[in-house]
């Protein structure tokens, strides 16, 4: 293991995550601890740069992300699952990085901008929002991560690692190697109301809704509106039903496609095939999140111990930067 490049990645403690979080991103996740040295961090102080006024229903969050991220197969013998705010060195690190920093590369990064416009009922005029990135920055380098799996919205945020990491290592010396991003493969997915999959939208599928919920949801899920009578022509790739079977349904979902578009097949027969599907493919997950929320104290031992081995490299890390910025013989070091 020891030799093996790291990789590392973060999510946002948003609670319960649904299918969108489960193909988009964890799915992936699953396959590359196996192949690398994985950290996944709970990033509660990316999420406080905007939740900073409910701050203390983080940690709510954090335990139902978990507990997720726990029965899709992340899997703490293999993996270093840690909260970010446990591992103070990140907000050391942080800062040392926002020396280096200048303000322009943060005022010009496209997801700032859009954010500012777009979230009207929040202000997020504080200083901390403007420096996520170099949170992010900070997340990724104290690890040496060289992959680090994102979606695409993403990508400014590694460029601007990436730019950090040649400025710390010009003006410091080598410490940090330059990661890579690695894109996830997203299949598309909509949510029950025909829009993007999105927990403000209300429009989910959890992961852990019950099988009767996920029955309910798909019964009453959006289908494409030109199609209403058996036998109209159906448009399958705009249709949250398809795009579900597209992942959910293996063998079938070629002839469903055919069959949607002819006429032949309904969508209440439809819905029917991808529901048997959906249920069979979730039940996995299903079996281990009972397994999981019956073992007390399981997650906060798995928490506990994924920080304090995220401690050990994150301060070694610490003790080789403080000696690159403060120089050899600097007080820091000899302290230390
Ligand atoms: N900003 C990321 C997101 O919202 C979360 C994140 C924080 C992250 N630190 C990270 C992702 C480091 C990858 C690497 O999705």
């Amino acid at each position: 293991m020891a030799n093996l490049p790291v990789v590392l990645s973060g999510m946002r403690p948003t609670g319960r995550l649904h299918i969108g979080n489960l193909v988009g991103a964890l799915n992936n996740w699953v396959k590359l601890q196996d192949k690398y040295k994985s950290f996944y961090m709970i990033a509660d102080w990316h999420a406080l740069t905007s939740e900073y006024a409910r701050s203390k229903e983080i940690s709510k969050d954090i335990k139902e992300m978990v507990v997720d991220w726990l029965a899709v197969g992340i899997n703490p013998e293999k993996s270093t699952i840690f909260i970010q705010s446990r591992v103070t060195q990140h907000a050391e690190l942080h800062l040392l990085l926002s020396m280096i920093t200048p303000i322009s590369w943060l005022e010009r990064c496209p997801t700032y901008k859009e954010q500012l416009k777009e979230i009207k009922d929040k202000d997020l005029s504080n200083y901390g929002f403007l420096g996520y990135p170099v949170l992010q920055a900070a997340d990724i380098l104290m690890y040496k991560a060289e992959i680090v799996p994102i979606g695409q919205d993403q990508l400014p945020h590694l460029e601007l690692t990436r730019e950090i990491c040649r400025r710390f290592n010009y003006l410091y010396g080598e410490v940090f190697p330059e990661p890579k991003h690695l894109f996830t493969e997203v299949p598309k997915i909509l949510g029950t109301d025909g829009r993007k999959m999105s927990k403000s939208y209300n429009n989910c599928i959890y992961i852990s809704d019950s099988k009767e919920e996920i029955t309910k949801k798909i019964k009453t899920c959006y289908t494409d509106p030109r199609k209403i009578h058996l036998g109209d022509a159906g448009h399958p790739e705009e249709c949250p039903i398809f795009l579900l079977h597209f992942i959910y349904s293996f063998k079938e979902k070629e002839n469903i496609k055919v069959d949607c578009k002819s006429g032949k097949l309904g969508c209440v027969d439809c819905k029917k095939i991808l529901i048997k599907n959906i249920l069979l493919g979730l039940d996995a997950i299903h079996q281990r999140r009972d397994l999981i929320i019956t073992k007390k104290g399981y997650i906060n031992d798995v928490l506990e111990d994924g920080i304090k081995k995220a401690r050990l490299v994150a301060e070694k890390t610490m003790q080789e930067v403080r000696r690159a910025v403060f120089g050899e013989k600097s007080e820091r070091s000899r302290e230390s």
